[in-house]
């Protein structure tokens, strides 16, 4: 990055220009672009002075292979890898109000238990706003120290000389300032520069160091690209709000899988773990209902039963209504033509709505036979057996294709008591106590219902 030059900077996605401008061209947002005023900055710029020759290794050294600090919490643990690696850092994104602060303070708790020391530094909150969380979840006495400071200096002051901590949480990144740069705090500059300095901080010294993130309107974290490339893992803390469960998700990892989830619970008491999450996204029906089909559904390693509800009605409009939630409106589109071009079933007079219970959303493409299912089970007013859950991918030519995970997925729905499983003919079948009844093409569900297609 050359001095005079390209030092104007998008803040919404960290694009360079050479001069000002009222667009940026990269993203599209308006008024988002500016003047980066100290590009000699610590950490950016090369500063004054030679170069100095570093110590290259050999690849076939020994590994360090250091502990990892247990948070205590399984289902947070299970997200990090494993714990979180000392000497790394942890971004964790999420809406306002999610619950970050909380799971970070409950998660101090239990490794300061542990022996960890333990600092939290929030810039959103008085240290009597986070003792007041601390007495609501019972954590009143848990040895941790706490500071309410937003000035990177400072907080780099007290870090290294104080205790050396293992574990710091910094709430929220967003809020953190150094004067060194010419711009607000929570500007792509600031946390830019923010984050550099805290990380090499958790470098030098060996802390696990977790930086809270605000999530922006359109879902990305702010200054998402450099804040993303900087971390060693990314956790996203997610949910509805009209809802008490919450997911925490991993999108990158360098130290273990990208797409673990962890569910929880909010409580008026803090977060508790949701051991048997399919139990969450479950109604009680007993009694088979109409368009209701039970998919058993793949979050990161393990498996998550999902009510997909269906409900197909005649439409009075010229052009029928297709709403969908929690599922791709695209591939119920996909689906709908396959049902239409290969059994003949008319869904072109109706309004389809397609609704993943409990606010879950699911992507994957395995879901597309529940789906077809639901809404076969809508359409015909026939209701599928409660105790069946079922799973594949539907091709454009009407094949079921198998679907990955099949064990975990049958074990889940053992697990909660289901007798029967509709597989995909062609998959590889695990040993299982469900009845299972194996589909090859579209047309096999109609068996399901007891009628025959029509073209
Ligand atoms: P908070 O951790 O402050 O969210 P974030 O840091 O992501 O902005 O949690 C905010 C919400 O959680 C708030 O609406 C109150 C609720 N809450 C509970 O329901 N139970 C609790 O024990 C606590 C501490 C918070
Ligand atoms: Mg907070």
């Amino acid at each position: 990055m050359a001095r005079g030059h390209q030092n104007f900077v998008c803040q919404a996605c960290g694009a360079l220009t050479k001069k000002w401008q009222g667009k940026c061209d990269a993203c599209g947002e308006w008024n988002t672009i500016l003047e980066e005023v100290a590009l000699e900055a610590p950490g950016f710029g090369q500063g004054a002075g030679k170069g100095k020759a570093v110590k290259l290794s050999s690849l076939s050294g020994p590994a360090d292979r250091s502990e990892r600090f247990m948070t205590g919490i399984a289902e947070f643990d299970r997200t990090l890898g494993g714990g979180a690696v000392p000497g790394t850092a942890i971004l964790v994104g999420g809406d306002p109000g999610i619950g970050k602060s909380t799971l970070l303070l409950q998660a101090l708790a239990r490794m300061s238990e542990s022996g960890l020391k333990c600092v939290y530094i929030t810039g959103e909150e008085s240290v009597d706003q986070i003792r007041l969380r601390a007495s609501r979840l019972g954590l009143q006495d848990a040895d941790i120290k706490v500071a309410s400071e937003t000035r990177v200096k400072d907080i780099l002051a007290t870090l290294t000389s104080a205790e050396r901590p293992d574990v710091v949480v910094i709430d929220s990144i967003q809020t953190m300032y150094s004067e060194a740069v010419d711009s607000s705090p929570g500007s792509l500059t600031q946390v830019r520069l923010s984050s550099q300095n805290l990380i090499h901080f958790a470098k030098k010294t060996g802390a696990a160091i977790f930086l809270i993130g605000h999530v922006t309107k359109s879902g990305q974290l702010a200054g998402p690209k450099t804040m993303e490339h900087m971390v060693d893992t990314v956790l996203y803390f997610e949910g509805e709000k009209t809802y008490q469960y919450r997911i925490l998700r991993t999108t990158k990892n360098r130290f273990g899988s990208n797409d673990e989830i962890g569910v929880f619970e909010m409580t008026g008491t803090g977060l508790i773990e949701v051991k048997n999450p399919s139990s969450l996204f479950l109604s009680d029906h007993k009694e088979a209902t109409e368009g209701l089909a039970v998919f058993p559904s793949i979050e990161g390693t393990r498996a998550l039963l999902v009510e997909i509800e269906a409900l197909v009605v005649g439409s009075p409009a010229a052009m029928p209504r297709r709403a969908v939630v929690g599922w791709d409106s695209g591939r119920l589109a996909m689906v709908l033509a396959v049902l239409d071009a290969r059994l003949g079933l008319g869904f072109g007079a109706s309004d389809v709505y397609l609704n993943i219970a409990g606010g879950m959303k699911v992507v994957e493409p395995a879901g597309d036979v529940p789906v077809a299912a639901a809404l076969i089970s809508s359409l015909t007013k026939r209701p599928l057996p409660a105790d069946m859950v079922m799973l594949g991918e539907i091709s454009l030519s009407g094949d079921i294709r198998p679907a990955a995970h099949l064990k975990a997925r049958l074990k889940e729905a053992e697990k909660l008591g289901f007798g029967r499983a509709l597989v995909p003919k062609a998959a590889k079948l695990p040993k299982t106590t469900l009845n299972l009844i194996k589909v090859e093409k579209v047309g096999d569900l109609l068996d399901l219902f007891d009628i025959k297609a029509t073209s």
